[in-house]
């Protein structure tokens, strides 16, 4: 699939980033088109505004489609927030002709999908996390097995149907039809997790302003999804509270002076701030302020542990948790977070991009590439997702290799 053109926006709290991109032939991503915008109207993955919202996502695509000279109509979302939630489901199938084939693994997974889903939610994904034939379990991959009967245990995703249709008016405003909406924390571990971290079990964690998505990968599936509805914006949050200031100065000490870890911070360092009713600057203690971040990092990593324990697999991550968003940027938060959940964390971000790069290699930029990478996977097998007006060119017969990765991965 060369030259295809894919476009991921990503509806942040804080920011909302539209990429468009080429595949090259080696398979390897060009950034073509880069709009990034502070997001209005979302709140924790929901729009509250729908006119502020779609000016900001406006922007946003307008200044992707100016950088890259293309027409932009349609493209990836990104999707997160506490609405979203997993059930796990299981389909059965015949074996058509006693050897297992493609059909046989869509009936299968269309089988699970046919659970009673309330109408007031959308299923987002339908995720394989492995099959049976005739008893057999634990089978990752069954296409070619011979059988007569097929399981398979699937994970569906599902969002507020309502929430998600506010979400394809705001990108729709702009002319932009949503071919896939991604939940968060499977884009951003698209950049983010090595293969052997998803074998081995790890969890991904993508702390934004206002959530905190997690995905936990186990013998290179997907298990298990949470978004939380905490993030850097509750940390800001509380400065502003502690040290009684606005809220943009509260965020611009918390990125200038922040630090997680107490122990790291000096009895002597202060700063000046202008807080409310002060006439003068006045010094405040760094210690003051690594302690209000502490506190409230140690918290939302102890929800995060709450979360895992409660998925059950608390005891198959030996990978640990891979950290990333732009909150993972707050200085000490690896070793705090390592402290809290008892795991090993490694941060991360995406790499070895080409192109219009600069403002990328950030983590908070981890969904944003990652919804890129996701749409390649997809493309192999539903060209579907690509732009205009770069023609789509003719898919060369399938490649089974792909198409097969993918359904190991999952299903729009
Ligand atoms: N250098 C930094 N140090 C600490 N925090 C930072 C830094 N840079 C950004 N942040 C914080 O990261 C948060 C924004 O992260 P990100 O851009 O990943 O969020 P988002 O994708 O817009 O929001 P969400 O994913 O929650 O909807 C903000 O709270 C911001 O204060
Ligand atoms: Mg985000």
């Amino acid at each position: 699939m060369s030259d295809a053109i894919i476009v991921g926006i990503d509806i942040g709290t804080t920011k909302v980033c539209t990429l468009v991109a080429r595949v090259e032939d080696n398979g390897r991503i060009r950034v073509l088109g880069v709009g990034i915008e502070p997001s209005q109207g979302i709140r924790k993955g929901s729009v509250v505004d729908l006119g502020a919202a779609s000016q900001a996502i406006a922007h946003s695509i307008d200044k992707a489609e100016r950088t890259s000279g293309l027409e932009i109509t349609s493209a990836l979302v990104s999707l997160a927030g506490s609405h979203v939630s997993g059930i796990n489901s299981r389909g059965v199938v015949g074996i058509s002709r006693q050897v297992v084939d493609d059909a046989d693994v869509l009936r299968a997974m269309e089988a699970a999908r046919a659970v009673a889903i309330p109408h007031n939610r959308e299923v987002i994904h339908v995720i394989q996390r492995g099959f049976t034939v005739d008893g057999q379990d634990g089978i990752r991959m069954p296409i070619g097995m011979h059988g007569y009967r097929m399981e398979v245990e699937a994970h569906i995703i599902t969002a507020a149907a309502a929430t998600v249709e506010n979400l394809r008016q705001v990108v729709g405003a702009s002319g932009v039809q949503v071919t896939q909406f991604v939940l968060n924390p499977l884009a951003s571990a698209e950049v983010a997790l090595t293969d052997t971290e998803r074998e081995m079990g790890v969890v991904v964690c993508d702390i934004g302003g206002g959530t905190s998505d997690m995905a936990i990968f186990i013998e290179g599936d997907v298990w298990h999804t949470m978004v939380l509805a905490v993030g850097g914006n509750h940390v800001t949050g509380d400065i502003a509270h502690g040290l009684r200031l606005p809220f943009s100065q509260a965020e611009e000490l918390k990125l200038l002076h922040g630090q997680c870890l107490t122990s790291e911070v000096g009895e002597g360092e202060t700063f000046p701030v202008r807080a409310f009713g002060e006439e003068e600057p006045v010094n405040v203690s760094r210690m003051e302020l690594a302690h209000i971040i502490e506190a409230r990092v140690e918290e939302i990593f102890s929800l995060m542990l709450q979360e895992i324990k409660r998925s059950g697999y608390d005891g198959l991550l030996p990978a640990g948790m891979v950290l990333t968003g732009g909150t993972s940027q707050l200085p000490g938060i690896r070793k705090l977070a390592s402290e809290v959940l008892g795991l090993p964390v490694r941060l991360a971000q995406p790499e070895n991009l080409r192109g219009m790069v600069d403002q990328l290699k950030s983590p908070a930029f981890s969904t944003s590439v990652g919804l890129i990478q996701w749409a390649l996977l997809m493309s192999e097998v539903d060209p579907s997702v690509a732009a205009r007006p770069i023609q789509v060119p003719q898919m060369k017969g399938l490649n089974m290799d792909k198409v097969r990765e993918f359904l190991k991965r999952m299903l729009p």
